[in-house]
């Protein structure tokens, strides 16, 4: 068991996730020596987004993935979400040697296809053919397409006019949210009309403080994953991207700890005042980095395929 194996307070899934982004892609332990990438999935019903390592089958441009669930009988958690929300992150070790996220669609292969490249997978990895013995279920095969503007220019324009649509569906929850918290704060009605108990924080504006969360985690992870795409179509955006990807970070620690408090106020350890401070911090500086963004990315979105780099 390698040393991060050890981390304590961190689940199985979250240990390996860790172990594989600190070292470009390769675990140890049962996947030791396994080409192994990490899917991000959106949860139906929690919109939460899921990660979870899973072998891949490169095949040309492409990568397949397997839904084996080790033999169980029901499909994996990942494969029905890419199902409802055929948008998955997927992140890889790289010549680099730091491990990438990249935009793809997820297209489930069906038919003769599909048993083409199960057998294919099952004479490389011989325990994928004992799954598929432990099992009654047809083991779903799903290729992943990554994003690729050289090859889809025609999706450049509805890329930008999403993250603006995106960027306004989160400053209108934030500012829902803010509202509630604030009619917490003191007892009076919120929005909708619900009076919470003063400096309370209701079960309902917990879960909607943790979808807000959710909604921007996803919206973070998704745009690092189209980024990858964008510094091959557009080079001279490296040096903003490398600063947006700087800002998600800061962002999702921020997140994380925002999500420990709201865990805390579910217990009654802590107060609607609290929360309240901390969604400030967390989003102090989100509108600038929305600006940002918008400003140095739109502009080559907008373009033709190749548009040229902006004069100094
Ligand atoms: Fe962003
Ligand atoms: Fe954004």
């Amino acid at each position: 068991m390698s040393e991060q194996r050890a981390d304590r307070g961190l689940s199985w899934n979250e240990q390996v996730i860790k172990e594989f982004r600190e070292n470009n892609g390769a675990v140890g332990g049962m996947f030791e020596g396994a080409p192994l990438v990490l899917l991000t999935t959106v949860g139906r019903k929690s919109r939460k987004p899921h990660t979870n390592p899973v072998i891949h089958l490169r095949d040309g441009e492409r990568h397949l993935v397997f839904g084996s669930n080790a033999g169980s009988d029901k499909h994996p958690d990942w494969y029905h979400n890419l199902l409802a929300s055929p948008q998955v992150t997927m992140e890889i070790g790289t010549e680099d040697g730091a491990v990438k996220p990249f935009a793809t669609r997820a297209v489930p292969l069906e038919g003769e296809e599909r048993h083409h490249y199960w057998e294919l997978q099952c004479s490389l990895a011989p325990p994928f053919r004992r799954y598929e013995e432990q099992t009654d279920r047809e083991i779903p095969v799903v290729a992943l397409y990554p994003l690729d503007l050289s090859a889809e220019s025609e999706r450049t324009r509805p890329i930008g006019q999403q993250l603006i649509a995106h960027h306004q569906d989160l400053r209108a929850e934030l500012a829902r949210v803010r509202a509630e918290i604030e009619g917490a704060l003191t007892g009076g009605d919120g929005p909708e009309g619900v009076r919470p108990p003063a400096a309370g924080l209701t079960e309902e504006l917990r879960r909607r403080c943790l979808t807000y969360c959710y909604g921007l985690q996803l919206h973070h992870i998704r745009e690092d994953g189209a980024f990858s795409a964008f510094e091959r179509q557009w080079p001279w955006l490296g040096p903003a991207i490398e600063r947006l990807r700087a800002e998600h970070r800061v962002v999702e620690e921020a997140l994380a700890g925002f999500e420990e408090l709201l865990e805390q106020a579910r217990n009654g350890e802590t107060d609607a005042a609290a929360v309240h401070d901390e969604l400030e911090k967390v989003t102090g500086g989100l509108e600038d980095h929305f600006a940002y963004e918008e400003r140095v990315l739109l502009p080559a979105l907008d373009q033709s395929p190749s548009p040229s780099p902006p004069s100094p």
